[in-house]
């Protein structure tokens, strides 16, 4: 029984498609027209392995393929089809389209199976439309209330439900995700960096993935004239931000070795050559795989912008964004994977993972594991990030595998 690779590629070139960035990498945003055209790819492909649909709270696409066991605990398996903006072609499609792969293999070759399978696609993983990354599964999971959704809005001010209700998305599984009703969580993935091209491996057991903290800091000082404000009487919101901005280098370099923090957005009001910035809003992502680093680095850079403002008469606000916490996976699966993978001849890397990603929400209802595929030059979040055919394939296998032996 094996996967076919002409199958999956045919899905990865079909789906980035779907782009609205054709000419600078993949832009694939949730709910977008392209996010629609590509889920309703998924939601045909799915129909003809005969998968009952469905979308749950958060926006999050769901595909059972129903087992002997009518109402078992459900074997999950997939990722996310939103990308960050001019992303690559891999992040997150490569584990849709293997878990899309198994569910046809297991259908099409009548193998049996107790438990039912879900191929899932989560919503919001990457937050780079609404601001708060792994949106869908923290509002399915109940980490983040339903009710906030009314509340998180793009930067054109659309809510999450009403770009939901844009996009002919309604909620039809109006369940909760409950340990209950889940036996494991699989998501193969991308690894995102360059441990497993740097070893020589070409399959990672994810053993941890790191917590996440990210904030929206905001600088408030006044605009005014570029040209009759002495330097002496100014309150210019840019010159203490990139005084914030530049200590959270030395912060994360101090904090723990594994400790890294990143500005990736700064956005200047009003943005003018010949006007004094009044207001300047720039993002932080803080992570760790200890939570006390993360605490400790975000008090520190806290601390700066305090003692920067209250020098220069500006004022800060702090706004939370996406929130996880450092997760260990399952020991079970891992041990579990890496015998199917000793069976199909290869020697899988146990590692961590330095992106966030659904499975670490998944992590808190049930037993869940991660596949690692390898990154050309540990590239990605960018136009140049690839994965080879032969790569995706040999995640597929060991996905495939294990979900068989799960589900049985
Ligand atoms: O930011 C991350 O780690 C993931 O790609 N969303
Ligand atoms: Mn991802
Ligand atoms: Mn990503």
């Amino acid at each position: 029984m094996t996967v076919n690779i002409d199958r999956i590629q045919h899905d990865l070139e079909k789906i980035n498609a779907f782009n609205a960035t054709p000419d600078r990498g993949i832009t694939r945003l949730t709910f977008s027209k392209e996010y629609q055209k590509a889920q309703a790819y998924i939601i045909d492909q799915l129909r003809q392995i005969d998968a009952q649909i469905s979308i749950s709270h958060g926006g999050n696409l769901t595909g059972r393929i129903v087992g002997s066991h009518s109402r078992g605990p459900a074997v999950m398996l997939g990722s996310h089809l939103d990308t960050v903006v001019n992303g690559g072609r891999f992040d997150g499609l490569a584990g849709v389209v293997c878990a899309l792969e198994t569910a046809r293999v297991i259908v099409e070759g009548g193998i049996a199976h107790r438990l039912p399978l879900d191929v899932v696609v989560f919503a919001e993983e990457e937050g780079a439309r609404f601001g708060r990354g792994l949106l869908g599964s923290s509002v399915w999971t109940g980490a983040i209330d339903r009710a906030r959704l009314q509340e998180i809005k793009d930067d054109d001010g659309v809510s999450y439900l009403e770009a939901m209700a844009l996009a002919g998305l309604t909620v039809d599984d109006q369940d909760r995700l409950e340990p209950a009703n889940l036996r494991a969580m699989l998501e193969v993935h991308i690894e995102q960096g360059a441990t497993l091209e740097k070893k020589g491996k070409r399959i990672g057991l994810v053993e941890a993935i790191v917590g996440i903290n990210q904030f929206e800091v905001t600088i408030e000082g006044m605009a005014n004239h570029a040209g009759t404000t002495a330097m002496a009487h100014r309150l210019d919101a840019l010159q203490g931000a990139v005084r914030i901005i530049a200590a959270v280098e030395d912060i994360a370099l101090r904090t723990a070795a594994s400790t890294v923090v990143t500005v990736g957005k700064v956005v200047c009001d009003p943005g003018q050559s010949n006007v004094i910035p009044g207001r300047v809003k720039f993002s932080l992502d803080v992570r760790d795989a200890d939570a006390a680093a993360i605490e400790s680095a975000v008090a520190q850079i806290i601390q700066v912008a305090d003692t920067v403002c209250k020098d220069r008469g500006l004022t800060f606000k702090i706004t939370p964004g996406t929130r996880a916490a450092p997760v260990a996976l399952s020991g079970s699966l891992i041990e579990l994977m890496d015998q199917k993978a000793s069976e199909m001849q290869i020697k899988s890397l146990r590692m961590d993972s330095g992106a966030g990603h659904d499975t670490a929400v998944m992590a808190g209802l049930t037993e869940s594991a991660m596949i690692f595929l390898p990154s050309k030059d540990g590239r990605s979040h960018c136009p140049e990030e690839f994965t080879s055919p032969e790569d995706i394939k040999l995640g597929c296998e060991l996905l495939l595998a294990t979900a068989i032996e799960l589900s049985r």
